[in-house]
């Protein structure tokens, strides 16, 4: 075998190895050269039979050669572990250009920031607030109330009622008010204090969802109320002009805000007034807005309570936070809180 053999030996092994086309087919390659059979493997066996300085330079072309075909083995090996690298990062890439998936921020209803609002700034005045029942008995919705059994507001055509009674056999309604609350909360009051020499007073605030067979751009079959209740020895209707006052002028943050309570009818207080604000600027200026009921809780309803009107009075009113809402928000229809419409809820946040 003459030099131009090994190198043609060698340059077939690197013409072998680049064809491969796997990493199993570059080993078959390789054993076809290196092997314990392969083709230089052959060649050094062979050097046995020759004599000794023949052996010597022969032995080094070889051993040159081999380290070739090594070299060339090597060389591929690191292309193809490469190019599976290479591979593999491409499958497994990321398009870090492509934007995150964020959480939904959420946000608080209108309604329920409105509510939160009239909580805070009663809480601030001493007043307590209080939850009740949405489902509730005939007895507390009205009767207790002092409404008569034939009073129009008890009619199918205003009351949703509810085909189950209660424990004791009283029908049951959707509370039309939230004015039932001034019962429970009073009962439990006055209960708490019975036989004791003196009572504190009863200063409560309870809002709450309210439902009436009603429904137009200014009235949905649901809607909210948030109850006031103040009773004592000596509270009159002049503590209800101060308290309200303060309250509307804290939550428009307006101290030119004007008030008018104007005579009106509610079975459950007397006198009774509605109460209708006017603001002195802004789109709504000079027209009076009518906000909440109100009145003197009428002796019958403090009997109600378990407590002596001679002894105890004091006044009641129910506001509607929807239209809070609408007024301080400025938003003209009704429905719009109610439709769960995220286009619209998303500017509250
Ligand atoms: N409950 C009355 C209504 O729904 C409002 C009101 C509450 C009036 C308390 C007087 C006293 O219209």
């Amino acid at each position: 075998m003459t030099m131009d053999d090994l190198d043609q030996l060698v340059a077939r092994a690197q013409q072998d190895f680049a064809a491969a086309p796997t990493p199993a087919e570059l080993e078959n390659a390789k054993a076809r050269f290196l092997g314990k059979t392969g083709r230089v493997t052959e060649l050094l066996k062979a050097l046995a039979a020759l004599p000794v300085d023949e052996k010597k330079s022969r032995g080094a072309l070889i051993n040159r050669a081999k380290e070739r075909v090594e070299a060339a083995l090597h060389e591929r090996r690191q292309a193809m572990a490469r190019a599976e690298l290479d591979a593999q990062l491409r499958a497994e890439a990321l398009d870090v250009t492509l934007p995150g998936r964020r959480c939904g921020e959420g946000g608080l209803h209108p309604v329920s920031m409105t509510i939160a609002r009239i909580e805070a700034i009663f809480a601030s005045i001493g007043f307590d607030v209080a939850d009740g029942p949405e489902i509730e008995t005939d007895w507390m919705n009205f009767t207790a109330l002092n409404s008569p059994q034939n009073h129009p507001a008890r009619s199918m055509q205003d009351t949703f009622y509810v085909d189950l009674k209660d424990d004791e056999g009283r029908w049951l309604n959707l509370r039309t008010h939230t004015s039932p609350m001034q019962v429970r909360y009073a009962r439990a009051h006055a209960a708490r204090y019975a036989g004791q020499p003196s009572m504190p007073d009863i200063r409560v605030i309870a809002p709450g969802r309210t439902y009436r067979v009603d429904s137009d751009a200014t009235h949905s079959p649901m809607f909210h109320q948030c109850e006031g209740l103040w009773i004592g020895e000596n509270v009159s209707f002049k503590d209800l002009k101060a308290v309200f006052t303060d309250f509307c002028r804290q939550f428009f943050e307006s101290d030119d805000l004007e008030l008018r309570f104007r005579p009106s009818f509610f079975p459950f207080t007397e006198p009774s007034a509605e109460i209708d604000i006017a603001f002195a600027s802004g789109p709504l200026k000079g027209r009076w807005l009518e906000v909440a009921g109100s009145g003197q809780v009428h002796p019958n309803v403090v009997r109600n309570f378990g407590l002596d009107p001679e002894r105890h009075i004091g006044f009641a009113f129910g506001m509607g936070p929807d239209r809070l809402a609408m007024l301080r928000y400025g938003i003209d229809d009704l429905r719009l809180f109610f439709d769960g419409d995220l286009r619209f809820l998303s500017q509250f946040r």
